[in-house]
């Protein structure tokens, strides 16, 4: 079976990026990471790529005088590269209509929360200031509305008594680090379809328990 050519875009460290490349070094692996794009020149996530023996390209949004020309560049680069689907990972930069419609069905991304809820940015400050007892991390299918579209995979995390943003981010974290390369392999494998905007699984198995916070 021919693997699924996928480029990830990240802006950043690339912690997701890596999660989602060692994911691809098996050799049953259906899916590989082709190509590393980062807005950033000189973004730590590159040396992480390069380590890893894999192409990367730098397009700083800077030397674009639109949006829109700086979109279409990158969809020019990544079809030249032949990538059948793209995984945003930390590439903090909006995108429009242009490159979102182009990439429909075919873009996806993590978000630090559990979408719907705290789209946008300072997610888990704004978790702590609400008191929520569960946060959790999502990924999704690219609309063009900021953090929205079908979900794919999601992992709900507890916020524990005494959490700081950097606790609540470091646990969160490694939970985006499970749910991204589970949904890239689904995806990978054919399993997930949209039905009337929502992600079907194939063979979906779901936890049966509740989550209750706090336990005693
Ligand atoms: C991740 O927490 C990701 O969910 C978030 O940026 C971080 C990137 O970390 N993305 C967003 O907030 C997008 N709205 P990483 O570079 O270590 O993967």
């Amino acid at each position: 079976m021919p693997r699924l050519k996928t480029a990830v875009m990240m802006s950043g460290r690339g912690t997701n990026m890596q999660a989602l490349i060692d994911s691809c070094a098996a050799a049953d692996a259906p899916a590989e990471i082709a190509l590393v794009v980062s807005n950033v020149p000189n973004a730590p996530g590159l040396e992480r790529a390069i380590a890893a023996d894999i192409p990367t390209l730098t397009i700083d949004h800077r030397n674009f005088p639109d949006r829109e020309s700086f979109e279409r560049r990158l969809i020019e680069d990544l079809t030249t590269e032949g990538i059948e689907l793209v995984c945003l990972a930390g590439f903090m930069r909006l995108l429009t209509e242009v490159f979102v419609e182009h990439w429909r069905d075919r873009l996806i991304n993590i978000h630090p929360s559990l979408l719907p809820a705290y789209k946008g940015l300072d997610t888990h400050a704004r978790v702590l200031a609400d008191g929520v007892r569960f946060t959790g991390c999502t990924v999704h299918y690219v609309r063009p509305a900021m953090d929205d579209g079908p979900i794919i995979v999601q992992a709900a995390v507890p916020v524990h008594a005494g959490d700081d943003v950097d606790r609540l981010a470091e646990r969160v974290l490694a939970a985006e680090h499970r749910c991204y390369p589970l949904a890239l392999r689904l995806i990978a494998e054919g399993r997930v379809s949209l039905v009337e905007g929502c992600v079907v699984i194939e063979g979906a198995v779901s936890p049966v328990d509740m989550l209750v916070n706090p336990i005693k």
